[in-house]
């Protein structure tokens, strides 16, 4: 069951990866990939007020934040579970939202 899932999420980034011609397109398949999106909103901008938005954020920022939920120094249980699945990952996505639009 979480082989199954794994295979199917890594075949969903493969695959977003070949189709997408963009720079950062490996970041922005991973953020998508994984649900980043499904919370932060596409391009990292927020609908929703108690989920922060991502676009535009400093790099080496985002990729703190990633760490510090990855090692429970920072404490939130959707971001604890999340960011784990980030892992090798983290430069990318943060590249990827810091050249996303803040505004709407
Ligand atoms: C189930 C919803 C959910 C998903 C999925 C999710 N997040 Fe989050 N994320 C949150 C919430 C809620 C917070 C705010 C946590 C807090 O208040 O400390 C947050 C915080 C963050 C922060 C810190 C932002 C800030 O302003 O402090 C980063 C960076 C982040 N998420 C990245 C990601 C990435 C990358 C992914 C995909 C691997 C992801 N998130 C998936 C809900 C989610």
């Amino acid at each position: 069951m979480i082989t199954k899932t794994f295979y199917t999420l890594i075949f969903f980034v493969l695959t977003a990866f070949s189709f997408s011609s963009q720079a950062n397109s490996e970041g922005e398949a991973i953020y998508s990939a994984l649900g980043c999106a499904s919370c932060h909103g596409a391009n990292g901008r927020s609908n929703d007020e108690s989920i922060p938005s991502l676009a535009g954020k400093d790099v080496e920022w985002i990729i703190q934040q990633l760490e510090y939920f990855q090692s429970g120094e920072r404490q939130n249980s959707y971001m604890n579970a999340m960011a784990p699945m980030a892992e090798g990952f983290e430069r990318s996505i943060a590249e990827y939202l810091f050249m996303q639009d803040p505004q709407r």
